[in-house]
């Protein structure tokens, strides 16, 4: 499947915060994902995974999903070292690293505190990454 079809299974939800509790409820399960440089913004609900390469919900599956290109050429096995993302904001709400992903981090020569593989770190909540290399 193309990307079309990522795009296809990819849900961008509506502001709905302007009625009752449900509303309230959904829009407080929304989260945003913003990539620089490039200043996108996707709003995703972490309990509808985004499908795509990588990780359901990970940072390389929203940027697809969104058109933005993130070089993944062991196709978000964990293992290349080349969708590596700075995460400016929210590290605290993507998924826990693995042993892994660390040493890989580590071989790159990365700072562990603010880098991710943006295959593995599945979006819980808002997030701002900036795409290197
Ligand atoms: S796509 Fe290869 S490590 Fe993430």
């Amino acid at each position: 499947m193309g990307e079309a079809g990522a795009c296809d299974t990819y849900n961008v939800k509506e502001d709905k915060r302007t009625g009752g509790a449900a509303a309230k409820e959904a829009a407080m399960s929304q989260a945003k994902v913003t990539f620089e440089p490039f200043d996108i913004t996707a709003e995703i609900d972490p309990a509808a995974p985004v499908e795509g390469v990588g990780q359901p919900g990970s940072l390389l599956s929203i940027a697809s999903a969104n058109g933005i290109d993130i070089e993944h050429p062991c196709e978000g096995d964990g293992t290349c070292g080349l969708c590596c993302v700075d995460i400016e904001q929210g590290m605290e709400n993507l998924s826990p690293p693995s042993d892994d992903e660390l040493e890989l981090i580590d071989r790159l020569d990365a700072d562990p505190e603010t880098t991710r593989l943006a295959c593995k770190a599945v979006v819980g909540g808002d997030v701002v990454c900036r795409l290197v290399g």
